[in-house]
């Protein structure tokens, strides 16, 4: 070996470790070798200043030019990111630096040696970085090695660690499941895999375990966890990766609350554990209807107010054609939000608020607006008296110098669109910003069943297909064959300050109600046994009542770590066009390959 190993590393001279008020000299006596990467060199002269950086943190050696002149020049000549070994005894600094842990301490260096050069970087590998994105992801190797970044993943292995206890506490067997599968449909489309031996046939990477778990259950395992990669091509954003993890949770013989209350227990632990957060017992349960109708969203951020008000009524005699329009239509509403002390809005900053209405299918946004003396300026107002404004202003619960904005539109349209304005204007009000260290979970419950796809003219599930109605078999199997869209599921979502971070349900055990709810999703005869065939059958042989749930880890490790972009907590994420541009994933496959797989492409 040409280069000398560590016998130490930069955290054992952090403060928390050496007290500095207490060392002394003469129990230091030994060398220490340190192993890093070169992060600064400062030459002062009679003292050169190298940074080294480990995982752990960075420490200062220091050369005394005098003493050792050769050394000295050789360090002046280490370039950022060299990889060194470097030997030397631990002294107190005479400037201690006490904003980093290390900073009280030096190694006064003797010898060292540069293990291996590196490249100019194109970025520094700084905490606060702000370089552009792609560069970053090209680089990847560079920039986790940022202490900000490397942090996120300690954060993660935390996560990990304490989900295996607390499952292990709690008698759950850990089951892995495969990832070459038969696709298992969440929604979202499968990344498929061709097979070898069977020319034209395919695997699907799982979208979740779903099935599997399912028909772990029905072997009679009881209680299962998996940390577990899900793949899912769909359209990407800043909280979706193509592949992400799921904590997958299935269990037998349980009820809905069962499966709560064991998710709330695993997040106290973790909250206390990692922020020192004690959360309460229990999270409180929404309806979502309530969900809908007071905030316009079934993940609901509750952390503020600005609730959504109905005013169809109020409406329903106001002489304005846009809303007796819409009010002679199915389902027509008409409703607000009170966006407090937003009064001096100005034309411009509406227009926008109206083109971002319009993102979410608003045809139009009308206003109210109330400056500071209470004067009323809106482009209704000639179709409002004085009885309407107060009424409105009542249910808005509005003040001087509030902005009301108001949304008419098929009902859950129209709330849709006030829940979105809603986020965003308090994103532009600064009212999220100042919520940063607030946390507040809560279930959504008693989602529906269905929802109606008109374009394809059929159901589709809310959640997926093996979710079980809120009725038992005999009465499900009546309300499927008469009024399937009122049919509430027995599912639930875990939401945290409006981010889902997990769902689940209790799952039909019962063979005739899964058939039957595969018939309304459109399923022939056919396409039922060639799709789920195995599912139905395994259904007929001693199924246990049974639920479960998935939590989506890389969200969850993205609020705990306080960023607002899943790629921060990710190892090798991929882009929003789901690319990796550090290895120029996705690639093609040579002649030789396709020909063996049967594939010819179409150009
Ligand atoms: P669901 O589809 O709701 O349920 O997924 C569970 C949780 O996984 C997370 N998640 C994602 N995270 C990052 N990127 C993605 N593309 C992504 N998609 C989902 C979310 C979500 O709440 N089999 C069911 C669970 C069950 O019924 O038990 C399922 O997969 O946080
Ligand atoms: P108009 O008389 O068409 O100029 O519309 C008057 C106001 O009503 C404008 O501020 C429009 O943006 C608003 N408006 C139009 N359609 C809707 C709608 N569906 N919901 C709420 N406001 C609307």
């Amino acid at each position: 070996m040409n280069w000398k190993k560590r016998n130490a590393i930069c955290n054992d001279f952090a403060q928390n470790v050496i007290n500095p008020n207490e060392f002394k000299q003469e129990n230091y006596k030994n060398k220490f070798i340190l192993n890093g990467w070169i992060h600064n060199v400062r030459d002062m002269g009679g003292l050169v200043f190298i940074d080294l950086r480990d995982r752990y943190g960075i420490m200062q050696l220091v050369i005394e030019t005098e003493n050792y002149p050769k050394l000295a020049e050789k360090a002046k000549a280490l370039k950022s990111e060299y990889v060194i070994w470097a030997e030397g005894n631990l002294r107190l600094r005479s400037n201690p630096n006490p904003k980093i842990p290390t900073g009280y301490m030096e190694i006064l260096l003797n010898d060292f040696g540069i293990i291996n050069k590196a490249e100019l970087p194109p970025f520094e590998i700084v905490d606060n970085l702000d370089t552009n994105e792609e560069l970053k992801l090209r680089y990847r190797y560079l920039d986790l090695r940022r202490h900000s970044l490397q942090r996120n993943f300690i954060i993660r292995n935390k996560v990990y660690q304490i989900i295996h206890r607390y499952f292990e506490k709690h008698n759950f067997l850990e089951v892995e499941t495969p990832i070459l599968v038969k696709s298992t449909p969440e929604g979202a489309r499968d990344y498929v895999v061709p097979s070898r031996i069977h020319n034209g046939k395919f695997y699907a990477l799982p979208q979740s375990p779903q099935i599997y778990k399912q028909i772990l259950m029905m072997a009679g395992f009881d209680k299962y966890i998996q940390i577990v990669k899900c793949f899912r091509d769909e359209d990407l954003r800043s909280d979706r990766q193509p592949e992400f993890t799921q904590l997958d949770l299935e269990m037998s013989f349980i009820e809905r609350d069962d499966i709560l209350t064991i998710i709330e227990g695993l997040f106290k632990e973790l909250w206390k554990e990692i922020l020192n957060i004690n959360l309460p017992d229990k999270f409180p349960r929404m309806t979502y209807e309530d969900a809908m109708l007071q905030y316009g969203s079934d993940k609901p951020d509750i952390r503020f107010d600005m609730k959504i008000k109905d005013i169809t009524n109020i409406m329903k005699d106001v002489d304005f054609k846009v809303f007796q329009d819409v009010l002679s239509q199915k389902d027509g509403y008409i409703a607000l939000i009170n966006v407090k002390g937003a009064g001096n809005y100005s034309r411009k900053q509406l227009d926008n608020l109206t083109d971002f209405a319009k993102k979410y299918g608003a045809k139009g946004l009308a206003y109210i607006k109330i400056n500071e003396s209470g004067e009323i300026s809106s482009p209704i107002a000639k179709f409002l008296n004085d009885n309407d404004i107060e009424a409105i202003k009542d249910i808005a619960n509005a003040e001087n110098n509030d902005l009301i904005l108001i949304s008419s539109d098929e009902k859950y349209r129209a709330l849709t669109i006030l829940g979105a304005l809603r986020l965003e204007l308090a994103k532009q009000l600064g009212i999220i910003d100042k919520l940063k260290n607030t946390y507040s979970f809560h279930y959504v419950i008693d989602f529906p069943l269905f929802e109606y796809d008109s374009d394809a003219e059929r159901y589709v599930s809310k959640h997926h297909p093996f979710t079980s109605p809120n009725l038992d078999a005999n009465n499900a199997i009546n309300m499927l064959n008469t009024d399937p869209s009122t049919i509430n599921a027995d599912a639930y979502d875990l939401v945290l300050n409006g981010n889902e971070i997990g769902g689940g349900s209790i799952r039909i055990h019962n063979s005739e109600v899964q058939s039957k709810v595969f018939e309304l999703l459109g399923l022939s005869d056919n396409e039922k046994e060639e799709k789920f065939g195995f599912l139905l059958k395994a259904l007929q042989y001693g199924a246990p009542p049974h639920g479960g749930i998935a939590l989506g880890i890389d969200r969850i490790v993205m609020l705990l770590c306080g960023t607002d972009n899943i790629r921060d907590v990710i190892a090798f994420p991929k882009t929003t066009s789901a690319t990796s541009l550090m290895d120029g994933c996705p690639s093609v496959i040579d002649a030789g390959q396709l020909k063996e797989l049967g594939i010819s492409l179409v150009k």
